[in-house]
This record gives structure tokens, C-alpha cells and sequence, in this order.
């Protein structure tokens, strides 16, 4: 790959000079979270899909990769992705691609429901956190099927699955989603309890319904599958994404103003709101969107994270560069991932002052972050360098931005539109990482 600072260069990294006050409208785009699940629903049944409100991100390009590697043909337009199944695929998802994105492990469910068999590379992904797979296996275990591990593959095969009933230890979003997909074509009833609860859940069990399945209590804590002979192809418009709003309203609390995210859906976001609102920001729902205030400083709060409806670990990056500006001290919980903290000793480096114990930070805010070379070391921790970097005195340089890359779709112009002084640049790849 070139070191060109092109949008797809791996050695790109991002200059932000301080910004703001912002007074504009962003577009929201549709989820990473659900798209890369929906396109991964098209291996169930043979057939021409279309996938619409398609974000612009890297992961979308590798999971395309992925299908077409097991033989279906993935086609990319401007927000949308047309993907076209054939009659027989290739069952094996090798890791030179799963290694780049944790998310193709769902693939596995609908591989051992069409074809009875799977070759799934373990997957990789963002660099936090032992991230096992146990209660997919468990539950596809529960449903007939058997598995091995082998040369760094998980190897799963069934003749019939059959419905089964199923508590996760966990409310896991990639089980949850894994186990659906499979439970549709099983025979007879399926019931998973204690399942994950996000959007990108009912928008995954939509587009099944639509190709034929019958999941109903999706959105709840127990989803019940009645397994089909038959499923087809179908379109569907993915959810918008609640992450990428988060994250344009924590660059508004670090350079005030007004901002306005169109298509930003708050029911899917009210603990994060309220939260929010605590600190000191006016947030107005309305049916299509959000409008947001940051008139002054916020103050700081204390925040944990939990499975949805809870605060998601995804905004907790976010939500730590908020309180590095805020005024007091906040005590931010991980519940979810161990080692989700390896950003914070980057955010020390623009001058933040945060101390790790265990599972909590404890943020002390600053009046002004200061502008430093820095490094993103997955999607939301780079977002994060960003947020902060807009409020930081002299310019800050986040190299490997290719992780943000992966989930922000047009990151760099919807910030350019908002007036924030942000470029591309190239790496100096002489620097030692
Ligand atoms: C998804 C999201 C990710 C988000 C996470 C939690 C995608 C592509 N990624 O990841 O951005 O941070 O949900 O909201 O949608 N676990 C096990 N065994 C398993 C499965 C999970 O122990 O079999 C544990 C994980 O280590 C973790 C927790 O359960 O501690 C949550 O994981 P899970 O909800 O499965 O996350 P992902 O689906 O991988």
C-alpha cells in the first residue's frame, strides 16, 4: 500500500488544530455495528440483496472481502452495498481476512445453517481484551452441532440443527446474533434467554423476518426463533449508528456550540443522554434527529458501563475525553473489557490526568488539554484523540488512524463541514511505534 495520506492509506494519520465553536448539521450514517451482521445474513439464502444507508468504512470493504472470498458477489455504491448469493459458497472464512475484523465470526451461524459446515479462522479485531467465543459454541452445541479447533481455525459441522433452549451466561451481542442466525433454519423452536438487547439486534432479526424467518422479542431478553425450511433474499436499510452520534456530540462538548445530528435516533441512546444532560448539555429529540447545546464548561460525573440499555463500552473513550475537560473529578466503571484503557496514556500525553485502578479510571478535568503526537489504537479510542485534540492548545497528531477509519464513515469532511480544522497527512513511518 502506498504512503500516499490517501483515505484507504494504512500510514495516514490525522492533524487537529484547536476548533469551535461548532454551529452546524451532521448526518448520521447507518451502523458498522449491524451492517457488517446484515451482509453476513446474506450467506442464509441464495438470491440478489440490496443493503442501504451503507457507511463508508473500512470494515464494510473487509467484510465485502470475506463474502466474495467464499464466492458471493459484493458490490459497492454510494450508502449502499448489493450483494448477490449464489446456489453454493465456499464455507471457509480464512484468517488473512478474519484476522482483520472480529466481527466475520458471524458467520459461522449461517454457514452451519445452510451447509451444515464451517471453516472460521478465530477472529481478531480491535486491540482490547481477551475476547472469547465460548457461548457461540456452546449454544450451536446446544442446537446439534459439534466443533474442533485446528491450525488456528474453528471447525463446526451438524447434519440437522435442531431448536434448542438456550440461557447465555452473558447478554453477548455477537452470540446473540450468531445463534439467531442459525436458529432460523433449525427445526422447531428455538429460545434464547438473557440475549443482547441493542438496535443492531431488532435490525439484524428485521431483515431476517423479511427473508422469511419468524423471531419474535427481539429488543427484549428473550428471543424466540421458529425455525423455517425456507428463507430468500431481500432488501434492507441498516439502523442509524448511535456510536458514530455519541461521538459527534463528545467533539460539541469539547468546542461547544450548536449541533444538529440528523437521522440520530435518541431512543437508542437515552442512558447516554441523560447522562449527558447531567453534565451540563441541552439535548432535544425530535423525529429525526437530535439538537444539542454546549453553552459553557460541563461538569463532571461519574459513569458505568453495562450491556444496552446501559452505557455502552463503546462511548466510554468518549466519554473520558469529555471529563478531561470537564470541571471535577469523574469516576468512569468498565464492566465489559478488561484492558479497555490502553487510550488513556495517550490521552496523558496531551496533559489529561487520569489514573487506572482495576476496572475504573478516576478523571481529574483540566481547563486545556495540550496538542501532542499521539496514537489511536482501535476505532473509539482514536475517536476519542479526536474529541480531545479539539480542545487541546497547538496541533495534535494521531497516527494509525486506519482504526478510525474502519468505523467512521466521511470523518474527516462531516468534521470539515462542522468548521473543524482536521487534514489527512502521511506518516513519517521513521518514527518508532
Ligand atoms: C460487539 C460490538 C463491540 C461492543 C461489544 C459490547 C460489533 C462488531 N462489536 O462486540 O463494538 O464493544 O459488542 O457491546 O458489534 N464474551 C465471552 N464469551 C463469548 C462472547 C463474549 O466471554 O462467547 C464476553 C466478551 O469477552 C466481553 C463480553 O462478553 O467481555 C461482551 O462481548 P460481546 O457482546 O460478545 O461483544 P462483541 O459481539 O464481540
Amino acid at each position: 500500500m502506498q504512503n500516499d495520506g490517501s483515505p484507504h492509506d494504512a500510514y495516514s494519520s490525522f492533524l487537529v488544530r484547536p476548533s469551535g465553536p461548532i454551529d452546524g448539521t451532521v448526518t448520521i450514517s447507518g451502523a458498522k455495528n449491524s451492517v457488517l451482521k446484515l451482509m453476513a445474513a446474506t450467506l442464509l439464502a441464495e438470491g440478489a440483496y440490496r443493503i442501504e444507508n451503507v457507511p463508508d468504512i473500512t470494515d464494510v470493504y473487509t467484510m465485502g472481502e470475506l463474502l466474495a472470498s467464499m464466492g458471493l458477489t459484493v458490490t459497492h455504491g454510494p450508502g449502499t452495498v448489493d450483494i448477490v448469493c449464489p446456489a453454493e459458497c465456499s464455507t471457509v472464512a480464512p484468517y488473512e481476512i478474519v484476522g482483520r475484523i472480529r466481527a466475520s465470526i458471524v458467520v459461522l451461524g449461517p454457514l452451519l445453517a445452510r451447509f451444515g459446515e464451517a471453516t472460521v479462522a478465530l477472529p481478531g479485531g480491535d486491540n482490547f481484551g481477551s475476547r472469547p467465543i465460548d457461548m457461540h459454541l456452546r449454544g450451536l452445541e446446544a442446537m446439534g452441532a459439534s466443533f474442533e479447533t485446528e491450525h488456528g481455525n474453528v471447525i463446526g459441522r451438524v447434519d440437522n440443527l435442531i431448536g434448542a433452549e438456550i440461557l447465555l451466561d452473558f447478554p453477548s451481542v455477537g452470540a446473540t446474533e450468531n445463534l439467531m442466525m442459525a436458529a432460523i433454519r433449525a427445526k422447531g423452536i428455538t429460545t434464547i434467554d438473557n440475549v443482547a438487547r441493542e438496535p443492531e439486534i431488532s435490525d439484524l432479526a428485521e431483515m431476517l423476518n423479511k427473508m422469511g424467518a419468524n423471531i419474535s422479542g427481539a429488543g427484549t431478553s428473550t428471543i424466540t426463533i421458529d425455525g423455517v425450511e425456507r428463507l430468500h433474499a431481500t432488501d434492507h436499510t441498516v439502523v442509524s449508528d448511535r456510536l458514530e452520534s455519541a461521538t459527534y456530540l463528545a467533539a460539541l462538548a469539547s468546542t461547544r456550540g450548536e449541533l444538529r445530528l440528523e437521522r440520530a435516533r435518541a431512543h437508542h441512546m437515552e442512558m447516554l443522554l441523560a447522562k449527558m444532560r447531567s453534565m451540563g448539555m441541552t439535548i432535544t429529540p425530535d423525529d429525526d434527529g437530535i439538537t444539542a447545546i454546549v453553552p459553557q464548561r460541563l461538569r463532571s460525573v461519574d459513569v458505568s458501563t453495562l450491556p444496552y440499555p446501559g452505557i455502552a463500552t463503546d462511548y466510554k473513550p468518549m466519554i473520558v475525553a469529555m471529563l478531561s475537560l470537564a470541571d471535577g473529578v469523574g469516576i468512569v466503571t468498565e464492566n465489559l473489557y478488561a484492558g479497555r484503557f490502553a487510550y488513556v496514556s495517550e490521552l496523558a500525553r496531551m496533559g489529561a490526568q487520569i489514573r487506572i485502578d482495576g476496572h475504573h479510571a478516576v478523571v481529574r478535568g483540566c481547563d486545556r488539554l495540550s496538542g501532542a503526537p499521539v496514537k489511536a489504537h482501535d476505532i473509539r479510542a482514536g475517536a476519542c484523540l479526536v474529541v480531545a485534540a479539539l480542545a487541546a492548545d497547538g496541533e495534535t497528531l494521531i497516527s494509525d488512524a486506519h482504526h478510525i477509519d474502519r468505523g467512521y464513515s466521511q470523518f474527516i469532511e462531516k468534521l470539515t463541514a462542522l468548521g473543524i480544522d482536521i487534514t489527512r497527512v502521511a506518516t513519517d513511518r521513521r518514527r518508532k511505534d
